[in-house]
């Protein structure tokens, strides 16, 4: 089907680069995927895209995501959401991995295929999987009536608007902001208190003005990314929530700085990776406010006394015990939503980075914006 797109939308205007404009444009694309979507009244989301009434959403006892690249990473924040929000066992797998297992496809689980493009074949490929077994396939999507769009049983819409740059970022934040919607309505046809969907729906009202806050910080960010830069190799290191946002951060480092950026849980730390911290290798630690904060700090120390250079994205309120490190600073939310606020300086810090080692942003070596062959 035809889809009208707005020409001017893909013009880079006054930025030097699309990606730029793209993670610029967050607090209006944020508002768009909640649009009609939240009810303050009941504390639920309302999905009609999805074809799933109360009694469908109640029938499903598992959930497995499946996307590429940063759509994998968003959806593990998305399978983490709906654990903890609908306590229904939640996981995402690599897309491109699935259907070589032949995977066992369950009638009570529900796939989630997640993309941008909508053409990702890989993803593409794991929904007809799913679908040719039997099984129910819902897609968070961004292009209107791409492949995977068609092929799933229902979605969500992310109305990001066209992404250009190959480095995906508004689409990224709308991917989480819609699980978020989905976990919210699992959670309240379930055991989610109407107290606690309040909670989280003023929390997503709020969202798209905290993520303008974190970037108007950009400037503070850019001798940090700078310096980054400077490194061969660097770590992105977080626990649980914060995991795959490092996971996400490492992707978007070394998409468009082509420097090696590796990923870690924190607690993995000393069970291998602490042997390459030195001077020449930074760290960047995820260390919200959160029932894993003292631990998180107790890992910073293990770094700082090896000298490892620390950036450390955080809360106001964390004080870091006399470690010397860049602190950056993103504002609290409520803590499940805390991964999307810890995702926007990262995005910052790759591009900035990027950017002082002269490399092309929007069109990185090597890669295409959407990987629609085997
Ligand atoms: C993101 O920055 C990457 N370019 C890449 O990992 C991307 O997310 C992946 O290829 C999936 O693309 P899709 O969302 O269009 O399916």
């Amino acid at each position: 089907s035809e889809v009208d797109i707005d020409a001017s939308a893909y013009d880079a205007g006054e930025h030097e680069s699309y990606m730029r404009k793209e993670i610029l444009e967050q607090p209006t694309t944020a508002q768009a995927v909640l649009r009609g979507r939240l009810d303050e009244r009941f504390g639920t989301a309302h999905l009609g895209g999805l074809d799933m009434d109360a009694r469908d959403l109640r029938a499903v006892r598992r959930v497995k995501i499946l996307g590429c690249g940063s759509a994998y990473y968003v959806g593990q924040m998305g399978a983490a959401l709906i654990e903890e929000l609908a306590r229904i066992p939640a996981d995402a797998e690599a897309a491109s991995e699935f259907r070589y297992r032949n995977p066992v496809i369950e009638p009570d689980t529900l796939y989630v295929a997640v993309s941008q493009s909508g053409e990702t074949i890989d993803t593409l490929l794991a929904v007809q999987e799913v679908r040719r077994k039997g099984g129910r396939c819902v897609g968070l999507v961004n292009v209107v009536g791409s492949a995977i769009a068609r092929e799933c049983d229902g979605g969500i819409y992310l109305h990001a608007g066209p992404e250009v740059a190959v480095a995906s970022t508004k689409a990224l934040t709308n991917m989480f902001l819609a699980f978020a919607l989905l976990a919210l309505q699992l959670g309240r046809v379930r055991d989610l208190s109407i107290a606690d969907g309040k909670r989280l729906v003023a929390g997503l009202e709020r969202l798209p003005g905290q993520i303008e806050e974190v970037l108007a910080g950009e400037a503070d960010l850019v001798e940090v990314a700078h310096s980054l830069a400077e490194a061969e190799s660097l770590f992105f290191i977080g626990r649980v929530r914060g995991f795959p946002v490092a996971r996400e951060g490492a992707q978007k480092f070394k998409e468009i700085s082509y420097r090696h950026a590796e990923a870690y849980q924190t607690s993995e730390l000393k069970h291998g990776p602490l042997a390459l911290i030195d001077p020449a290798v930074p760290t960047v630690a995820l260390v919200p406010q959160d029932e894993l904060t003292e631990r998180n700090i107790g890992a910073l120390h293990e770094i700082a006394a090896r000298s490892g250079p620390l950036v450390v994205v955080t809360h106001e309120d964390v004080g870091l015990g006399g470690i010397d490190a860049r602190r950056v600073v993103v504002p609290r939310n409520e803590p499940e939503l805390d991964p999307i606020l810890l995702t926007i300086p990262l995005q910052l810090l790759a591009y900035h980075a990027a950017q002082h080692l002269g490399h092309d942003i929007d069109k990185p070596r090597n890669l295409a914006k959407s990987v629609t062959v085997e």
